[in-house]
């Protein structure tokens, strides 16, 4: 079993893999259209040529960094890989510089093992803005956020003439 950044010809195994969880609100709904245009974000694990989970990396700036889309095909889990998965997620954002990484779970226990600690959401407003003002569930989110590294100090917001600004929060 390794991890390997994604390439294009991924998209659709990473799309099925998502496409697993999406259903009950597990992971976020992702079309295979956006999955293509973010695969650079995506990280898999293979086992013998085939692929068996994937995870993303969502750069919001050199401020923060998101984990999403995490995931294991369910034949294949607790073998270690949604941990390996984690571990080259984290990687790619100390490649990138970034030392504060968030996400969003109904499983605290098992990130809580991997360094992350509870928060609250409206310390991450640019997640707030990305995903959750658009999220019918917004109002009775059943979702923790989690961070592992410094809370952001600041948000960078999309403002009507498409500048992106950093906001002190
Ligand atoms: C969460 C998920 C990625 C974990 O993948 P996995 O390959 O089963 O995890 P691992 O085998 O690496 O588990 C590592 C450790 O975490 C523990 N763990 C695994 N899933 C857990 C869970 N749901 N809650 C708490 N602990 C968990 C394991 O018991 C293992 O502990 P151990 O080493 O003491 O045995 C996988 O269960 C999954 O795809 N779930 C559905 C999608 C999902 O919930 N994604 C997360 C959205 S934020």
């Amino acid at each position: 079993m390794r991890t390997r950044e994604a390439l294009l010809p991924d998209a659709e195994e990473i799309y099925e893999l998502i496409a697993t969880y999406s259903h009950d609100g597990t992971l976020l709904p992702r079309t295979f259209a956006e999955v293509c245009e973010n695969v650079r974000d995506f990280v898999v694990l293979e086992d013998h040529g085939h692929i068996i989970g994937c995870g993303a990396l969502h750069l919001y700036g050199p401020h923060l960094a998101e984990i999403r889309s995490i995931t294991v095909d369910p034949a294949r889990q607790g073998s270690g890989g949604g941990e390996r998965l984690v571990k080259a997620l984290l990687a790619q954002a100390r490649k990138h510089d970034v030392n504060s990484i968030c996400l969003f779970t109904r499983i605290p226990e098992f990130f809580a093992r991997l360094g992350f600690t509870m928060a609250q959401r409206e310390d991450l407003p640019d997640k707030i803005h990305k995903d959750c003002c658009v999220c019918p569930r917004f109002h009775q989110c059943d979702e923790v956020a989690m961070v592992r590294g410094e809370l952001p100090k600041f948000a960078m917001l999309p403002q009507p003439a498409n500048w992106l600004v950093k906001i002190e929060v």
